[in-house]
């Protein structure tokens, strides 16, 4: 299969009449059960007509991911949710005023237009109306409803920008729809409101605080920050390996005087055995690490830099052939527990502990 790439301008709210002609023919290929990856604010999706079992199909197929991972069907008005749910519960509709269009996705019972195939098997759904305009024209021009994973094969980081869908998805799905590099980095929040309480099965951009702030108490899943305790996550997508680069990854915690010294021996080490080390530091302290490959993953005082830059240094490590990675540690506190979360998943909750 040959896949076409389209670009649209990323600040044009008014689309040319190309760009126009290029989304249209993106939906049309939706229309007709075929694949198409598409910018959001969060990460690029890889979309499929959420309501035909066979468009899922493909999306497993295409990422070669297991088919009882369930998809997060894309809606760009809120009235069209009421179609894809079987009751639309007072603390969904208060989550929606609040973060919608935005990246929260939220889990409710199916209604019966959905078929299995999109939800993994189960009676929930996950719904997600996004705010990127390219992302809301192509859902409208498509008919409403577009499931969409993240546009990586499966186990690898969600691409932040179109060449990494292209690395992954070429010659996989009919186009790709090139929207500039994303603004977020990190997948929506997974909020479940099927249960009593409100829980957080995902952490992401729109944190704990956030939501709390709105509906009252929010509870989250052990299973987004323990690595394996014995519990089945309710987002079956947690239970896999995830956003991991080709190298081994090691979190170092400790005070940066500690932190820095003891990376340095490690990648010392590792290098007189063969191996070829990189380093994800902090702006703060990068010039003091000695390793083949040092990345800059953004400031400390910039929580929002350290998340849009994560998945990307990922697959640029990937890219060098770094076989052997050490990261400095985040504080799991407002958008940090998002970090922490996708960097645990990449490291195989790989962490050493420095003392005081
Ligand atoms: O930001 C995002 O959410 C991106 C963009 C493209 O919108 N999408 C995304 O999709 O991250 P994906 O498929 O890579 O991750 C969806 C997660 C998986 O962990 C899946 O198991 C969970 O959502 N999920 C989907 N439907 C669910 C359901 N009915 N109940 C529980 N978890 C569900
Ligand atoms: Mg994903």
């Amino acid at each position: 299969m040959n896949t076409k790439v389209i670009r649209i301008s990323q600040d044009s709210t008014k689309l040319t009449r190309e760009e126009e002609a290029g989304l249209r023919q993106a939906a049309g290929i939706l229309k007709r059960g075929g694949l198409v990856a598409f910018p959001t604010e969060t990460v690029y999706g890889l979309g499929g007509d959420a309501l035909n079992p066979e468009s899922a199909r493909k999306i497993y197929a295409a990422k070669g991911r297991p088919s009882d991972n369930p998809l997060i069907i894309h809606i760009s008005r809120f009235e069209d949710i009421r179609n894809i749910v079987k009751t639309l519960p007072e603390t969904a509709v208060k989550a929606a005023e609040a973060f919608w269009p935005g990246p929260l996705t939220m889990i409710l019972d199916k209604s019966a237009i959905v078929p299995p195939e999109t939800t993994g098997g189960l009676d929930t759904v996950a719904v997600r109306f996004p705010s990127h305009p390219v992302a809301r024209q192509l859902i409208a021009y498509s008919g409403g409803y577009i499931a969409a994973p993240s546009a990586n094969l499966s186990g690898k980081p969600s691409p932040t920008s179109a060449r990494y869908v292209q690395e992954d998805m070429a010659g996989r799905i009919e186009m790709i729809v090139d929207g500039g590099d994303v603004g977020i980095g990190l997948e929506s929040t997974i909020l479940d409101l099927t249960e009593e309480a409100p829980r957080i099965l995902r952490p992401g951009y729109i944190t704990r605080e956030m939501l709390e702030n709105v509906l009252g108490e929010v509870t989250v899943d052990a299973a987004t920050i323990e690595p394996d305790n014995g519990q089945t996550p309710k987002a079956p997508g947690m239970k896999y390996r995830h956003y991991a680069p080709a190298g081994r990854l090691v979190i170092v915690e400790g005070q940066p005087a500690r932190v820095v010294p003891y990376i340095n021996a490690c990648a010392a080490a590792d290098r007189k055995s063969g191996e070829k080390t990189g380093v994800i530091g902090t702006a703060e302290v990068l010039e003091q690490y000695r390793a083949d490959v040092v990345k800059c993953i953004g400031s400390r005082k910039d929580e929002e830099e350290i998340a849009r830059n994560l998945f990307s240094i990922l697959r640029e490590f990937d890219d060098e052939k770094v076989t052997s990675i050490y990261s400095e540690s985040f504080p799991a506190q407002g958008l940090g527990q998002a970090i922490m979360n996708r960097l645990l998943k990449a490291a195989g909750h790989r962490v050493v502990r420095l003392q005081e």
